[in-house]
């Protein structure tokens, strides 16, 4: 990452080629593996994905403990770590690359199928089986979208959209969840544990929970403000409330990834057919933002989570899923970093702190304190 330039490259590749001309899978081969996959690793890695899609029958009985309306970001968080207890031949990492390599690929390859089982239980509908003939996001979208009752026919449109979602999503340095991955699991915890620490951490609404903040937000400016963006902006800059999705700890003058996510979302809209007022608020709310001294003397932009959520929406997708679907993309950078970590056998996180209280003081008994 380069922040001032608002520069990004997954492993000296630029973000933008690889959003236009890959899929999700390639880019997880290559966080996972250090270089783009030849069509027959590719084959292979895609076969082997396909392999380990199914979960154990008894997650679904999980399911039966959240109470109604739970959010999906809980539940993920509860369904991840639980996997460390239905392969317990996983809980040391460092038992062989192969041991470590299959539990990446089961993870990989389970998260999907966990994350359509979590809207598919919202909705009270049976959950669907992976199909095998399908690819990785294929297969994601027929289990959440699809239906037992009918055939289920993939729209390349919500495909494409998806694929570039998740590649933009894919990885992005030491951000709050994934130095929370490295921390835990410097400490040889396992694989399944670290990434749910990494999916609570990404909950927060100042990290990935933004998605749903945004859209949240725009529906109060519609249903509110008659649509105008003044007051929300007024407001963000008397610190009543933050323009969700605006800010960044690194880019300083744009980031990359809302730049090819706002031009996607016009043209996503335009190919479904949808037109959504919301889109017309955020581009406003844009506008007003960028041309206010306030947002320009603290250098803040639009983020990866500005525009993301009208597609999610336009797709078909539960606000509360938004934050679950950045979860599924950056899974390949969490894991990918956590495997770096244990293959260069780190020391233990360990941060110090500086502590501003009382250096000594005489032990006083409980009846003579004042
Ligand atoms: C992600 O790190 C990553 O890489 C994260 C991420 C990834 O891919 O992993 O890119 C994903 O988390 C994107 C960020 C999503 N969060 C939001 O959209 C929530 C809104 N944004 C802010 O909370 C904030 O901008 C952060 C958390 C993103 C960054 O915070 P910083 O770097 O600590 O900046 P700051 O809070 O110190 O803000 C500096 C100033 C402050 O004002 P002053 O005290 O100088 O007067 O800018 C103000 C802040 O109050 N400010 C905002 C604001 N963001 C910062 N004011 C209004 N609205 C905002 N969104």
């Amino acid at each position: 990452m380069d922040g001032e330039k608002g520069i990004l490259r997954y492993r000296g590749y630029n973000i933008e080629d690889l959003a236009e001309k890959s899929s999700f899978t390639e880019v997880m081969y290559l966080l996972l593996y250090g270089s783009l996959p030849t069509a027959s690793q590719l084959a292979v890695f895609e076969g082997s994905l396909t392999q380990h899609t199914l979960v154990h029958e008894n997650i679904v009985k999980v399911f039966e403990v959240f109470p109604a309306g739970s959010h999906p970001m809980g539940q993920l968080m509860t369904l991840i770590a639980s996997l460390s207890s239905f392969y317990p031949d996983s809980l040391n990492p460092n038992k062989s690359p192969e041991a470590t390599n299959l539990t990446i690929i089961r993870l990989l390859a389970k998260m999907p199928t966990l994350a359509a089982m979590i809207q598919k239980k919202g909705k009270g509908h049976p959950v669907l089986y992976p199909q095998n003939k399908y690819d990785y996001v294929t297969n994601f979208l027929y289990m959440t979208f699809g239906n037992v009752t009918e055939e289920f026919t993939p729209d390349p449109v919500i495909t494409d959209a998806m694929n570039k979602l998740l590649i933009l999503h894919a990885d992005h340095e030491q951000n709050c969840s994934t130095s929370t991955v490295r921390i835990v699991g410097s400490s040889h915890a396992n694989l399944y544990a670290s990434i749910g620490a990494g999916i609570a951490a990404l909950w927060g609404p100042r990290h990935g929970g933004a998605n749903q903040e945004v859209l949240e937000m725009l529906e109060y400016i519609r249903d509110n403000d008659n649509g105008n963006v003044k007051k929300v902006v007024a407001e963000a800059k008397d610190k009543k409330r933050l323009l969700f999705g605006f800010g960044h700890r690194v880019y300083k003058n744009f980031d990359p990834r809302a730049k090819i996510i706002k031009k996607a979302c016009d043209n996503i809209l335009k190919k479904l057919g949808v037109h959504d007022p919301l889109l017309e608020i955020a581009k406003e709310l844009e506008e007003a933002a960028l041309n206010d001294p306030y947002f320009i003397e603290r250098k803040l932009y639009p983020n990866v989570d500005f525009y993301s959520g009208i597609i999610y929406k336009a797709l078909g997708f539960p606000t509360p899923m938004f934050t679950v679907l950045f979860a599924l993309g950056r899974l390949p950078g969490w894991v990918s970093q956590w495997k770096e970590m244990r293959e260069r056998n780190e020391d233990i996180g360990r941060p110090r702190q500086i502590y501003t209280g009382e250096i000594q003081r005489p032990f006083v008994g409980i009846k003579e304190r004042k």
